[in-house]
């Protein structure tokens, strides 16, 4: 039984998270999504609210469950017996960061292996933060998220779901 661990701050979850979830679930018996505090950002979505836009977008992956923690990755990983982190890479924008973390992880626990995905071409541009800039101003999101989820970003600058 190969589990893998998606973390993010999934503030709030894209499609182009869903389609690095969906990626990892065809590539192991169990994935779970952790969402999680990224110390560097102010979230605009509770751990609570993250974790129920999750479990909504992910409903219909049968080996994906949506999870929270509020601690280091690593410790999660050792508590769920989990072998492998998976994170999607868009850009070489990412690499640094991402490579940093990972190797700060390894060191951490030699025994978790980090898996990066190449994004798809489709999503290289998309970010939880430019959804919510977009989204702050007025504009379409529908591109971006799934349609289970469009009327929670709304409501948060007031708006209604028109589209
Ligand atoms: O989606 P993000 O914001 O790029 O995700 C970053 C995240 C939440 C995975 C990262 O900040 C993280 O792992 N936070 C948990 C605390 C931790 O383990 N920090 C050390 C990582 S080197």
């Amino acid at each position: 039984m190969k589990l893998a661990i998606c973390p993010g701050s999934f503030d709030p979850v894209t499609n182009g998270h869903l389609q690095i979830v969906s990626r990892a679930a065809e590539m192991f018996d169990r994935v779970i999504v952790v969402a999680m505090a990224n110390q560097n950002k102010q979230p605009l979505f509770s751990a609570e609210e993250r974790v129920e836009l999750l479990r909504r977008a992910t409903a219909g992956m049968a080996n994906v469950e949506v999870d929270t923690y509020d601690g280091l990755l690593v410790e999660y990983a050792r508590q769920k017996q989990a072998s492998v982190i998976v994170k999607g890479l868009r850009a070489m924008s990412d690499f640094e960061y991402e490579f940093q973390m990972a190797l700060t992880n390894r060191k951490l626990n030699p025994d978790v292996e980090t898996v990066f995905l190449a994004t798809s071409a489709e999503y290289m541009y998309l970010s939880s933060s430019l959804v919510k800039q977009v989204a702050s101003l007025g504009g379409d999101i529908r591109e971006f998220v799934p349609a289970c989820i469009i009327k929670d970003i709304l409501e948060k600058y007031g708006r209604e779901e028109t589209q």
